[in-house]
């Protein structure tokens, strides 16, 4: 499987998401490619912005990578392509090929049964509280997302 994290930016939620993920597979011992991307071009090649990447540091989760858009060609590339808010899943949806592709695109916080809301907030514009929610918020969602991909591996082990 592969999974694509898509955020605003690509330097605050869809890294910490990345990095959540790449971190509840190993612990659940599943294999899966994941990368993230943003929907907008502002911050291509930078790394994760350092108020992000302190807040996940402070709970062992280490952000890389630079910053790169989302394209077309991801449709292709990913089986799932996971976006933070409905905004996202409104752009990311647009750039769809085709309808087939439209429906590998979901909510993160979906696949967690105990999110408090759909959309992991923005937290680039607020204070330090919010970046230590965004982690609290991906590890539960990665948590989810790795529950929900061993599920239907247990109902079709082909996937
Ligand atoms: P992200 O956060 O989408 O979680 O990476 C943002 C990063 C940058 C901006 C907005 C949100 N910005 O307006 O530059």
């Amino acid at each position: 499987m592969r999974i694509l994290l898509v955020c605003l930016g690509n330097i605050c939620r869809s890294p910490t998401a990345e990095a959540a993920l790449r971190e509840a597979a190993e612990e659940a011992g599943l294999e899966l490619e994941v990368d993230s991307a943003g929907t907008g071009d502002w911050h291509i090649g930078s790394p994760p912005d350092h108020r992000m990447t302190a807040a996940a540091e402070r709970v062992g989760l280490t952000l890389d990578g630079a910053a790169r858009q989302v394209t077309p060609a991801d449709f292709e590339r990913f089986d799932l392509l996971l976006v933070m808010d409905r905004t996202n899943l409104a752009d990311v949806c647009a750039l769809a090929p085709d309808e087939a592709s439209k429906a590998k695109v979901r909510l993160f916080r979906s696949f967690d049964p105990d999110a408090d809301g759909e959309e992991v907030p923005d937290p680039y514009y607020g204070g330090a509280d919010g970046f230590t929610h965004v982690v609290e918020i991906a590890r539960a969602g990665a948590r989810g997302v790795v529950a929900h991909l061993q599920s239907m591996h247990d109902r079709d082990p082909s996937r």
